[in-house]
Formats: C-alpha cells, structure tokens, sequence
C-alpha cells in the first residue's frame, strides 16, 4: 500500500471536525494521517484532542508578534516541518497571509459552516439563520486569498428547522461538517484532486 496522505490540521477551537478525522484515520483502510496539530490559542479542546491522540502540537498567537506577516511567516514555517501534503483549516478562526497561501497553494483546504457562496465570514450559521433561508450546510473548500470563496471540494445541505437558534443550527450543520471533512478528505488521499479554475474534481 502507498504511504498515507500526510495531513496537518490547524484548530482553534473545540476541534471536533478534527476528532472526526482522527477517528478515521485510526482505521488503518483510511489513507490520511493526521501529522501534527496547530493552533493560534492554548488550552483548547482541539489541541487536547491531538495530545490524547500522541499527535504533534504547536501554537503560534498572533499577539505574541510584532506583525501578522511574522505570525504568518512561524505558522507556515511549523506547518513546513511535518511536511504535509495537505492542510485542513478545521475551526481555525484565522486568515492566513501571504507566506502560508503561497508555500500551501491549492494544498489547503478550509471548512466553513454554510453553503458557499451564501453567508461567508465568522458568522455562517447566525447569518444564514437571520435571512430566513430554509436550508443551510457546510463547505469545503480550497483556500484563496478571499474569505470563503475558494473552489468548492464538497458540500453538504441541511435543512433550517422552525425554531432553530444560531447554535442549534450550526450543532445541526457540524454533524454534516464531520462526515463530509472525513469523506472529501478519504476521496483525496485516494484518488488526488485538481483545480481548474473555481471547479475542484476528484482524481489524478
Ligand atoms: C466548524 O463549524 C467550522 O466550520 C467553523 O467552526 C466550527 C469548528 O468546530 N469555522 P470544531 O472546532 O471542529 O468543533
């Protein structure tokens, strides 16, 4: 068998899309390792999940640099040394600059909690929620210069319920997130992917 796809994900937050990957790739069937673990903030629970897992962490805060460019410049430079073949922005609430999206073009591949290009930004499932749109899902999809417009690896639809609150909704739609991540991600270690223009397809 080839050696598996070499992943870094990068988290801030509460990681659970990132568990889903770790979960799967503990069978050995599903070709993705999940390489190292990164963060822009300590004492998360996505962090602690890749500990329990004896998988490689680091943290780099923006605030502990003098600029973005040099909190972007260590990022890539930590990502660089577990030599990945791609990089998951999983619940990662940070952009990225210029260093990273160059060393990692058309490599790294963010999820976002609504159905792109519908309700870009922090705010997806409150926003999608407020404009009374019926259904929602989550995107997966390879990062540009934009945000949350880069093309579109996968999406998954689900439905908004009467009754929904933001948080309700995005629970809804990370059940969704989890399944779509671990599946894009298999297809991907299987069989590559290529990008032309805005439309991604699976296969060499
Ligand atoms: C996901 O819905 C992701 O799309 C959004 O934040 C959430 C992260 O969830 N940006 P988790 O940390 O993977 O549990």
């Amino acid at each position: 068998m080839s050696e598996p796809l070499r992943v870094v994900v990068l988290v801030s937050g509460s990681g659970t899309n990132l568990q889903a990957l770790l979960d799967a790739a503990s069978d050995p069937s599903y070709p993705v390792s999940v390489v190292a673990v990164g963060a822009d903030r300590d004492a998360i629970e996505g962090l602690a999940r890749a500990e329990r897992a004896g998988i490689p962490t680091f943290v780099h805060r923006v605030p502990d640099f003098e600029t973005r460019e040099a909190w972007d410049e260590a990022l890539t430079a930590s990502v660089s040394s577990f030599e990945p073949d791609l990089v998951v922005s999983a619940g990662f609430m940070k952009l990225v600059g210029d260093a990273f999206l160059s060393r990692y073009a058309g490599r790294f591949l963010n999820t976002h909690p609504a159905l792109s290009p519908s309700f870009p930004g922090m705010h997806g499932p409150a926003d999608a929620l407020a404009y009374g749109v019926k259904v929602s899902g989550c995107t997966l999809f390879v990062v540009d210069s934009g945000v949350d417009t880069g093309p579109i690896v996968a999406q998954a639809a689900v439905p908004v319920l009467d009754g929904d609150s933001a948080e309700s909704l995005h629970e809804r739609i990370k059940t969704s997130e989890r399944a779509m991540l671990v599946e894009a991600v298999g297809r991907i270690a299987r069989e590559g992917f290529s990008v032309d223009g805005r439309v991604v397809r699976f296969g060499r």
